[in-house]
Order: C-alpha cells, then sequence, then structure tokens
C-alpha cells in the first residue's frame, strides 16, 4: 500500500467549522501543507483533486448565532466567506472550497447513512441522555459541565477533563450543569441509530496497524494503536438537534445526522461538486487549478471508489480518530469507497508560550494578519513551514517571524535573486549572458543543481515538509554563496566573458528557484518568474542549468521580499497582549446589582457637572490628589482617591461628575467637600465621566 503507484490523488484539508474566524495554528496543521503537497503533484501533471469548504453543522453554529444573536444561516454565510477569502489570499489551491449545507451534501450524506442502514450496519437503540428543560434540547457532551471524576478538577466537560486529560462521558461528572442555562440536567431517554466500531477491529488491526507502521506518522500511528488497543465502543450516528442533516429514516422527526458523521462525507460531496461544476461548466464553489474539461459529471466516482486512487487527509491531531477509525469505517462498510492512503495530522502550533486559542484572544487570526500584512502571504507560509508542529507542538513568536524574513527570505533569497538580476541589467543589458567553458566552481553547482528536484520531492512524499522548505532554502542559499564566492562585481573588471558565465548560471539557479519554489511560495515564485520573463517548466525538467536560453531578455527587477522592521513586530505582540487583556475583562462577571432604592432616594443626590481648576499631589499619600473642582455654585476642595490613575497635570481643565451634597469629611487633615464619581472597569482601571460636549459648571444631573 505504501509504495503503491497510485493513477490519481483526492487530497483533503480538515473542512473548518464556519463558527468564527480561523487562525494560523489550523493554516499550519491542516492546510498549508496540504497545498504544498498538492501545488508538487501539479507541476508533476499528477491527476490531482484538492477539496476543502466549510463544516457547517453542529451544536457549535446555533450555539455561535446565540452569542452573536442572530440566526445559525447568517453565522454559516458570514464565516464561510471571511475564511474562503482569507485562504484565497494565502494562496490555498483548492479545486473546491464547498460547503456542507448544500443540497448535494445532505443528498450524498443520506444515501451513505441509507447504505450503511439498509446493510443493517446501525443499530438503533434508546438510552438516557442529558436534557436542560430550560432550552428545551439535549446537551451535546460539551455544553455539559461537571466535577472531573478522577482529578476533582471542578469544570471538566462532559466528554473530556482537560485539566487531567481523562476521556469521559456525562453521566461520569460529579454535580453536572448545562453550560447553556447553567441549570442542572435532566435524564431523558431517546432513540438513535449507533456503528458499532467494535465489530470493524479486526478490520482495523489489519489496515492501520499491520499495513502502516511504517509509513504513518509516529504520532498517528500511536493514537490509533491506543484507540484500537482501548477496546472500541459503538457510537451513535445521530442526535436531536434542529440543525442539521435530517435522519432519512420514517419517525426520526427533530434528529439530525451527528456531525462527525457528515463533515467528511463533505469531501465526497466537494468532489462530487467539482465535477458537476466542471462538466457543466457552470463554476459557483468550484476554482479548477488545472484542466477539467475532459472530465464527466460521474468521474467524482474514480477519486473515492477507485483503488488506483490515494487519499490522504490533512488535518491536525484533534481530529485523528474521525479521520483514521470512524470515517474509515464508515466508508469501509458501505463497500463502495477506497480508505485514506495516509493521514499525516499535525500536532499543535503554540503562540509566544501559550496554547493558541481564539477565545481566549491568544491567537493570530487569518484575517487579522492579512490586514496587517496584506502583501506578506509568503512570509507566513514560510514562517509557519520552517516551524510545522509535525513531530510535536511548535511554537510562533513574532521575534521568529521577523528573523525568518529579515535573515531568510531578505538576506538569502532575495538577496540572491536581486543580484543576479541587477547585475545583468548593469552588465549585460538586462539579457541572459553567453556561457562560455566551466570552471570547477561553475560545474559543482551544476552538479548541485541537479540533485534539488528529487531531494525536495522525497521529503514532500513522505509529509516531511519543514525539510522540503530547509532544502528549497538551501537552494538559494546555493546560489547566494556561488555568487559572494566568484565576486562577478570584482570579476567585472577584467574578464567579461567570465561574468557572463557566472551571471548565467546565477540566472539559471534563479528559474530553477521560481519553479521549486511554486509549491512553498507560490506568490514569490509568479513574481520572480515575471522577473525573469519565464514561463516555467514541470517539475521533472528542474534540476537543470539550460532553463533560460543565452540571450533572453529580462523583465523588470524589484524586491522579492521586504525587510521588516523591529517597531511593527513589537505592535503585533503589544496587540497579542491587548487582545487578550480585553478577551479577559469581557469575560469577568459584572459587579452584581445593587438593592433596589426609591425614587425620593435617588433624588436626595445632588450631582453636578463640575470643572477641575487645580490638582496636585498629597505629600505622604500615593493615591490621593488634591483637586479645585469649579462645581458651578462655588469652588471647593475635594480629596480624590484617583493619584495611581491620573497625573494632575492632565486633568487641570477636565469636566466631571461631582456629587456636592455628599457631607464634608477629613482626609489627610484637609476636608473634602464632595466626591468625584467614575467608572470602575473590570480591570480595576478608573475613567471619568465627562459629558459628551462642553457643559456649564453647576449642570445637574439627573
Ligand atoms: O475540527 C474541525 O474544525 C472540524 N470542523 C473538522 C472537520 S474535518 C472533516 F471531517 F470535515
Ligand atoms: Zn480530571
Amino acid at each position: 500500500m505504501a509504495n503503491q503507484e497510485y493513477k490519481r490523488y483526492t487530497i483533503t484539508s480538515a473542512l473548518p467549522y464556519a463558527n468564527g474566524p480561523k487562525h494560523i495554528g489550523h493554516l499550519a496543521g491542516a492546510y498549508i501543507p496540504a497545498d504544498v503537497y498538492v501545488r508538487h503533484l501539479r507541476l508533476q501533471d499528477k491527476d490531482v483533486v484538492f477539496v476543502c469548504g466549510s463544516d457547517e453543522h453542529g451544536t457549535a453554529i446555533p450555539n455561535q448565532a446565540l452569542k452573536e444573536n442572530t440566526t445559525p444561516q447568517a453565522i454559516i454565510d458570514k464565516y464561510h466567506q471571511l475564511i474562503k477569502e482569507c485562504f484565497d489570499k494565502l494562496g490555498m489551491s483548492f479545486d473546491i472550497y464547498h460547503r456542507t449545507s448544500e443540497q448535494i451534501h445532505h443528498q450524498t450524506s443520506q444515501e451513505i447513512f441509507l447504505t450503511l442502514y439498509n446493510k443493517g450496519l446501525l443499530n438503533e437503540e434508546t438510552s438516557e441522555q442529558y436534557y436542560d428543560d430550560e432550552a428545551n434540547v439535549f446537551l451535546a457532551d460539551r455544553y455539559i459541565i461537571g466535577t472531573c471524576p478522577k482529578c476533582g478538577h471542578p469544570s471538566a466537560y462532559g466528554d473530556q477533563c482537560e485539566k487531567c486529560g481523562t476521556s469521559l462521558s456525562p453521566s461520569e461528572l460529579i454535580n453536572p450543569k448545562s453550560t447553556l442555562t447553567g441549570k442542572v440536567p435532566v435524564l431523558k431517554s431517546t432513540r438513535h441509530w449507533y456503528l458499532p466500531l467494535e465489530n470493524y477491529e479486526p478490520w482495523l488491526r489489519e489496515w492501520i496497524l499491520k499495513s502502516h507502521e511504517a509509513d504513518w506518522k509516529s504520532n498517528v500511528y500511536g493514537q490509533c494503536k491506543s484507540w484500537i488497543d482501548a477496546g472500541l465502543q459503538s457510537r451513535a450516528m445521530t442526535r436531536d438537534l434542529d440543525w442539521g442533516i435530517k435522519v432519512p429514516l420514517p419517525g426520526a422527526e427533530g434528529k439530525v445526522l451527528y456531525v462527525w458523521f457528515d463533515a467528511p462525507i463533505g469531501y465526497i460531496s466537494a468532489t462530487r461538486a467539482l465535477f458537476d461544476e466542471v462538466s457543466s461548466g457552470k463554476l459557483h464553489y468550484a476554482t479548477p487549478q488545472r484542466d477539467f474539461s475532459q472530465h464527466k459529471k460521474d468521474d467524482w466516482k474514480k477519486y473515492w471508489q477507485d483503488k488506483e486512487t490515494k487519499l490522504v487527509h490533512f488535518i491536525g491531531k484533534d481530529n485523528i480518530v474521525f479521520h483514521c477509525i470512524i470515517f474509515p469505517i464508515m466508508l469501509h462498510a458501505t463497500g463502495e469507497y477506497i480508505v485514506p492512503d495516509n493521514v499525516p495530522a499535525n500536532e499543535f502550533m503554540n503562540l509566544e508560550g501559550d496554547k493558541m486559542s481564539t477565545s481566549r484572544g491568544w491567537s493570530i487570526e487569518m484575517h487579522e494578519y492579512l490586514h496587517d500584512f496584506p502583501d506578506k502571504p509568503d512570509v507566513l507560509r514560510y514562517a509557519l513551514l520552517t516551524n510545522l508542529p509535525e513531530a510535536k507542538d511548535s511554537e510562533f513568536t513574532w521575534k521568529d517571524f521577523q528573523a525568518k524574513n529579515n535573515n531568510e527570505l531578505v538576506a538569502i533569497f532575495g538577496n540572491f535573486v536581486n543580484r543576479a538580476l541587477v547585475l545583468t541589467q548593469k552588465f549585460f543589458d538586462n539579457k541572459v549572458p553567453v556561457r562560455s567553458a566551466l570552471q570547477d566552481i561553475d560545474k559543482k553547482v551544476v552538479s548541485d543543481l541537479a540533485e534539488f528536484p528529487a531531494r525536495i520531492s522525497a521529503s514532500i512524499e513522505s509529509y516531511r515538509f519543514r525539510e522540503a522548505t530547509a532544502h528549497m532554502m538551501d537552494l538559494a542559499r546555493m546560489g547566494n554563496k556561488y555568487l559572494a564566492e566568484t565576486e562577478p562585481w570584482k570579476v567585472a573588471k577584467t574578464d567579461m566573458d567570465r561574468v557572463g558565465t557566472i551571471l548565467n548560471l546565477a540566472l539559471q539557479i534563479a528559474a530553477n528557484l521560481s519553479v521549486m519554489v511554486e509549491p512553498f511560495l507560490p506568490f514569490s515564485a509568479a513574481k520572480l518568474k515575471a522577473m525573469l520573463n519565464f514561463n516555467g517548466v514541470r517539475w521533472n525538467e528542474t534540476g537543470s542549468a539550460d532553463l533560460l536560453p543565452e540571450r533572453l531578455e529580462l523583465g523588470h527587477a524589484s524586491l522579492l521580499f521586504e525587510k521588516i522592521e523591529d517597531d511593527v513586530i513589537e505592535a503585533q505582540i503589544k496587540k497579542l497582549h491587548d487582545t487578550k487583556t480585553k478577551m479577559e475583562l469581557e469575560k469577568q462577571p459584572v459587579t452584581p446589582a445593587k438593592a433596589e432604592i426609591s425614587f425620593d432616594e435617588f433624588s436626595k443626590m445632588d450631582i453636578r457637572i463640575g470643572k477641575i481648576l487645580k490638582a496636585e499631589r498629597v505629600e505622604k499619600s500615593k493615591k490621593l490628589l488634591k483637586l479645585q473642582v469649579d462645581t458651578g455654585i462655588d469652588v471647593r476642595t475635594v480629596m480624590s482617591g484617583i493619584a495611581e490613575h491620573f497625573a494632575p497635570e492632565d486633568i487641570i481643565g477636565k469636566q466631571v461628575t461631582i456629587l456636592v451634597n455628599l457631607a464634608p469629611r477629613k482626609i489627610m487633615g484637609v476636608e473634602s467637600q464632595g466626591m468625584i464619581l467614575m467608572a470602575s472597569d473590570k480591570d480595576g482601571t478608573l475613567r471619568m465621566l465627562n459629558p459628551s460636549a462642553d457643559t456649564s459648571p453647576g449642570s445637574v444631573i439627573s
């Protein structure tokens, strides 16, 4: 299986939930590696389809709708569009970016469900499940929290305790509570259709444990092995929910397919939609990246049902069980579909020393990056590729991002290309110079160049994308070193023929780079091709020192990469910390409401607009400022505990809100005649309450 020659390829990237923006950790996990893999295949003219799309079902969608006070449909429309646009701008070259809310997906999912049902492979069972009778919904495991029976952690989820890692079922939680309403859920009986995973254990042992020990990544293989060894259990493939794909059976009203049943089928329906669209010529979701004109509507079947197709799922590690155990069992059980040849799941990418998380505000969202660095999609691709969490969790830092850009893309790749082009412009009228006899150093560079394509291919084909990226940069490094050692700018004083030979070879290396970097840095590859006036060649023609004909007129040279300055990086780090603090504050509860008062009680308070005329620090007090305030009635002294929040010089002349009929009090020996009112934020920050426009001192607040 591992070394089988395949006729065609079906490559999938995990369908992101359309319930929020996605961050660069997602990109590093399931998208960029897949894109590199596919672009490399396409450069070899392999028959490949690359599918992805939005996962639009599951409880996460209606719950996000509740949070944003809108409908589930509005949520999926909004985030499908946002995520799709980001992927486009980052060069993700899907042949189709589909949606699981589309009719063809509902149909495909129901067909597969019915195939399994009609074969008698789904068991109908009634069980007791937690129900929130205030929200009137059965609760998905994630929406029940309680105390972990193993470690005592008070907010363990119904499926897992994140503190001790134990996998749980909701009934094991002590003091369970619904996260939707905070209420204690009740048990209610409900009927569902189960896939008995345990029946497939012998097949899984044969297929994964025996056949794929050598070629699957050890993190993936290890997880599968421990799942299988722990004993598989039946899993419900349906849910009680009103958002999702209807269970296509009589008497199953109010029930939908489990989101992890339908989501991976999304890969199949996306492929179906692709062939529907290319065969009819009506492109809607499809963005075919190669010529599909010879294909017919039904050809999707070849990509899912023909054993000569290599199916590879690119995912993050949290999706391993679904892509290696549950979905393959579903596919295998139909008796019609192929199963994946590999599932090269990545671990997680952390950020500046902490777990990446959108909800905690500790992340770099794709759209935020693109907003701040609109012309640098390749810099992000490079920074992620060189730091992929392939074997273990990795860490993104802004300083590393800057270093990768400045020290590698600019100083090695960009510098090499720029020197070769600028010298050609200067000495050879911007035309590829003629090559004369080669010296040893030239011969060495020519023979080394020839080895790069196979070396890069071997790494990509074994899913070692970090290594492949390093080889790619080594090629630029080789070019840079060649120029540094041959010094054509010095030789130009004595031997122009020699300079021609050196620059010819340097330009040949640049032309090779323009093809070989395409899987990694597609935007820079296109830019470089334009600078070289070169259309490119197929992958198997690279490694040659004869890609550019002598005397070819080159295009216009410009910088491929630009230095990123320290202040830009510092601003990003600050933004990260500010967002986290803001999110933490938002999550903190507000101070509870005080007891009710009557209108008469309220109207006893005389609150006015005042103006600060003078402000000074109070000796021996860190907290107090002594203020002179024009209240409109008089000018009076107020001792205010705001010295840690405001500098005296900053508040002189400011309008404030002042309670003027508070009984005078002596503070540090001074009589204070009133109180300045302030808003105290959740983190204790004080803010003045000013009128929205200049207002006369003494104006009454009521
Ligand atoms: O984890 C996730 O984001 C899921 N939406 C991935 C689904 S992958 C596939 F099954 F569609
Ligand atoms: Zn625990």
